[in-house]
C-alpha cells in the first residue's frame, strides 16, 4: 500500500491503471476509520481491481470552524487498518493540494440540499459536493462507494455524478451498526456508555414506523408520527427532524407509493447530533 499526497501522482496512477483496462475503485473518506467505513472498502475491494481511498478532513463541508477542528485525525492508525484490509493506495492530501490558492469554484446541486441536513448545516452539502467532484475528476474512478447512513449525500452525488457527465458507477453500501442498532459513527464516541444506549432509540424509532409500513400504513404523517412519539418518550433525545422523502429527489412524500422511499430522523443527546434513516420500500 502507498500512501500519495499529491493530485498530479494519484491521477496517473489511476490512469495507468485505466489504462490497462483495470477497473478502479474509490472510497472517499475523512479519516477516523470505523467499520462502517472499513465495509466500504471490502465492497470496493471485491468490485474493482484497484481500490484507493481518500482520507481528506474537507473544510468546505464544515460549517462550524470548532468542528473541523475538532475532527478526529489519525493518519497512522487509518493506514494500518487499510492495509490490512488490502487498499493499494490511500490519497492523502493538504488542504492546499485539494484547493489551491485562490479557488473559487463550487458545486451547488440545487433542490436537494436546503431540508433535512441542509436545513441544519447550511453550505454542508456545496462543500461535500464540491469536494466529490474534485476527487472524481483526480481519481476518476470506474466506481465510488458511499454509505446509505448519509441517505442525503446519497441522492446529492448521485445528482451531481449525472448532471455533470461523470462516467461511473455510484454504489450504495447498506448502513453499518452496532449490535444494539446504533449506526456507526464516529460521532458515536462522543457519547458517554449512558448516553450511546440511550442513542439506540433512533434506529429503534424508524423501526417501529418501517413495522407499521410493513403491516400497510402508506400515510407519511402518520409514520413521522411513530417516531416522533417514539423519540418523546426518550427524555435524553431530541428529535431535531423527522422526514419521509423519495429517496432520489428528496421530495417530501404523503402517500407512499412504488418510488423508494425514505424515513430519515436526526436527534441530539447532549451536543451530539446523530442521523439514520430506513428505506420503506426497497426494491431489489
Ligand atoms: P465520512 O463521514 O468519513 O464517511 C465516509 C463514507 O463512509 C461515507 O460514504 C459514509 O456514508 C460512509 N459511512 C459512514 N458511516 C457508515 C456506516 N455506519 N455504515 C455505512 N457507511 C458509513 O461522508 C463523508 O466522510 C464525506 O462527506 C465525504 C464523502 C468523504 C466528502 O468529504
Amino acid at each position: 500500500m502507498e500512501i500519495i499526497n499529491r493530485r498530479q501522482r494519484i491521477f496517473s496512477i489511476s490512469r495507468k491503471f485505466r489504462r490497462e483496462d483495470k477497473k478502479v475503485g474509490f472510497v472517499p473518506t475523512m479519516g477516523a476509520l470505523h467499520a462502517g467505513h472499513l465495509k466500504l472498502v471490502e465492497e470496493c475491494r471485491q468490485r474493482s481491481d484497484v481500490t484507493i481511498v481518500s482520507i481528506f478532513v474537507n473544510p468546505t463541508q464544515f460549517n462550524d470552524k470548532a468542528d473541523l477542528e475538532k475532527y478526529p485525525r489519525d493518519l497512522t492508525q487509518d493506514a494500518a487498518m487499510l492495509a490490512e484490509l488490502g487498499v493499494d493506495y490511500i490519497y492523502a492530501p493538504d488542504v492546499e493540494e485539494v484547493y489551491p490558492p485562490g479557488f473559487s469554484t463550487y458545486v451547488d446541486v440545487e433542490g436537494l440540499t436546503g431540508l433535512m441536513e441542509g436545513a441544519s448545516r447550511p453550505g454542508h452539502f456545496r462543500g461535500v459536493a464540491t469536494v466529490v467532484t474534485i476527487l472524481f475528476n483526480t481519481i476518476r474512478p470506474d466506481i465510488a462507494f458511499f454509505g446509505q447512513k448519509d441517505a442525503q449525500q446519497v441522492a446529492v452525488i448521485e445528482r451531481l455524478t449525472r448532471d455533470l457527465g461523470f462516467e461511473m458507477e455510484i454504489a450504495v453500501v447498506p448502513t453499518v451498526r452496532e449490535p444494539s442498532g446504533l449506526a456507526m459513527s464516529s460521532r458515536n464516541e462522543r457519547l458517554s456508555d449512558e448516553e450511546r444506549a440511550k442513542a439506540v432509540v433512533l434506529y429503534n424509532s424508524l423501526r417501529e414506523a418501517k413495522r407499521a409500513f410493513d403491516k400497510g400504513q402508506r400515510n407519511a404523517a402518520d409514520l413521522a408520527q411513530i417516531v416522533d412519539n417514539a423519540i418523546e418518550e426518550e427524555p435524553a433525545a431530541v428529535l431535531d427532524y423527522v422526514s419521509i422523502v423519495d429517496r432520489e429527489t428528496l421530495q417530501p412524500v404523503e402517500k407512499i407509493g412504488d418510488n423508494e422511499t425514505l424515513i430519515a430522523a436526526a436527534i441530539r443527546i447532549g451536543d451530539v447530533r446523530l442521523i439514520d434513516n430506513l428505506i420503506l420500500n426497497q426494491k431489489q
